[in-house]
């Protein structure tokens, strides 16, 4: 922490403020809920260690004074009011996990904001504004599907009618994990959905490669590109792996594995768009050694910056599966869809003047732009009140990986230029 002139702005005195060993110490008990002893985190979403998480969040943020309240897909609001009743300005992302995920990837988002406002009531700023943390609600949609539900259900709200028919790989309807999600604050107010928001700014790890090999601690993130995901079921006939002639079979297998090498080839020709393909979930049935499949499930996940690549990809796969020839079935069906987010100049503005104050007072380079290659709940928010990004720079680009880590003078520079382009938002 620094010591301030008192003639600087009250958006440079709370960059000044903020605090990195409080930011650190806040970042390690965190990431205590669903800590494994490889570093990472395992907390997916409303789970009972996600909502002891959230517990901890409740008590850390009234601890700071702020006001809590919840909405009806369990996202958590934390408010610090502003001189004013106007509409305020929000920050913050999300606290779960991906099933072996990091201590940052979205947790850092949620302990930025709550580090502003400590930094706030330190350096005794009062905004016109009331500043809100948010920690949404299954940002990953590894547990339930689509990612991004609290925040794409807080923008609209008749989508919570569908989120809450998901189910879990054990049978668990979402439905039924919310309600006992918000059985357990009966001491946090409700909130409304779609709320009018002042403006929305998230600072997330980058998750990539691109600032670190920059050398830049700092990204202002121009956008988000476009997201699709899909199942694809391969359905043949279970039979014995000894017995049944190969030209015999009705290998579900060895369609899936057909139809992914030619995604794969695809991507391939792809390569100068930088469209990126991941199958990640796979279901065998009955995934016995002797066995032949006779269904296999798979998932899709397909980006680019490039919205007409997807166009293209889409009606690549269509062909691929309805001309297959076998003698089973392949059907599939869109899990999330996504078009390019472009952030407004006048955020990505001030956020670069925000990045700049804060890297030059730590000797360090200019900030880079940068499209998100992840996803984030900004790209709801977009559609709800004008927002922005703010990204760190990820050490190897990992993430979704125990192993993702950023440098602790980074994760502070994140915070300062977070705490800047909040107050000037704040005092609009
Ligand atoms: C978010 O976690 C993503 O998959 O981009
Ligand atoms: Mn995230
Ligand atoms: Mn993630």
């Amino acid at each position: 922490m620094n010591a301030s002139n008192t003639t600087d702005s009250a958006a440079e005195r709370a960059q000044d403020f903020v605090n990195n060993a409080r930011l650190q110490s806040s970042i390690a008990a965190l990431a205590a809920f669903g800590g494994r002893d490889d570093g990472g985190v395992s907390r997916e979403t409303l789970t009972p260690i996600d909502l002891a998480a959230r517990r901890h969040l409740i008590d850390y943020a009234r601890s700071l004074g702020c006001e809590v309240m919840i909405d009806d897909c369990a996202n958590l609001f934390f408010r610090r009011s502003g001189k004013t009743e106007q509409s305020p300005v929000l920050t913050g992302s999300h606290a779960d996990t991906q099933p072996i995920g990091g201590k940052l990837d979205g947790a850092y988002g949620v302990l930025a904001g709550l580090e502003v406002i400590a930094a706030l009531n330190d350096a005794g700023i009062s905004t016109i504004r009331p500043i809100e943390v948010v920690a949404w609600t299954n940002e990953e949609g590894s547990r339930f599907g689509p990612g991004t539900m609290g925040s794409s259900a807080f923008v609209t709200p008749s989508l919570l009618t569908s989120y809450r028919q998901s189910v879990d790989k054990d049978g668990i309807v979402m439905g039924d994990a919310l309600d006992a999600a918000l059985k357990e604050v009966p001491d946090v107010p409700r909130r409304a959905m779609a709320e009018p928001m002042d403006a929305y700014v998230e600072l997330h790890i980058e998750q990539g490669p691109v600032l670190e090999r920059a050398n830049a601690a700092l990204g202002v993130v121009t956008g988000i590109q476009s997201v699709l995901w899909y199942r694809v079921v391969c359905t043949g006939m279970a039979a014995h792996a000894g017995t049944t002639p190969m030209n015999e079979r009705s290998d579900a297998m060895a369609a899936a594995v057909a139809i992914a090498s030619q995604l794969y080839a695809r991507a391939e020709q792809e390569a100068a768009s930088n469209m990126r393909l991941t199958l990640g979930r796979w279901h065998v049935s009955p995934n016995s050694i002797n066995t032949i499949p006779g269904e296999v499930e798979f998932t899709i996940d397909v980006r680019c910056v490039d919205a007409s690549v997807l166009v293209r990809f889409e009606r690549f796969l269509q062909d691929l599966t309805t001309q297959h020839a076998w003698r089973g079935r392949i059907v599939f069906e869109t899990l999330f869809r996504r078009e390019p987010t472009i952030f407004p100049q006048d955020m990505r503005d001030l956020i670069d003047i925000a990045c700049t104050r804060a890297t030059q007072a730590a000797q360090r380079g200019l900030p880079q732009h940068l499209t998100s290659g992840a996803f984030h709940d900004a790209m709801y928010l977009a559609d709800h009140c004008p927002t922005g990004m703010i990204f760190v720079p990820s050490k190897d680009g990992i993430s979704h990986n125990a192993a993702e880590e950023t440098a602790p003078a980074d994760l502070t520079l994140g915070v300062q230029a977070l705490a800047y382009t909040i107050v000037e938002l704040a005092n609009r």
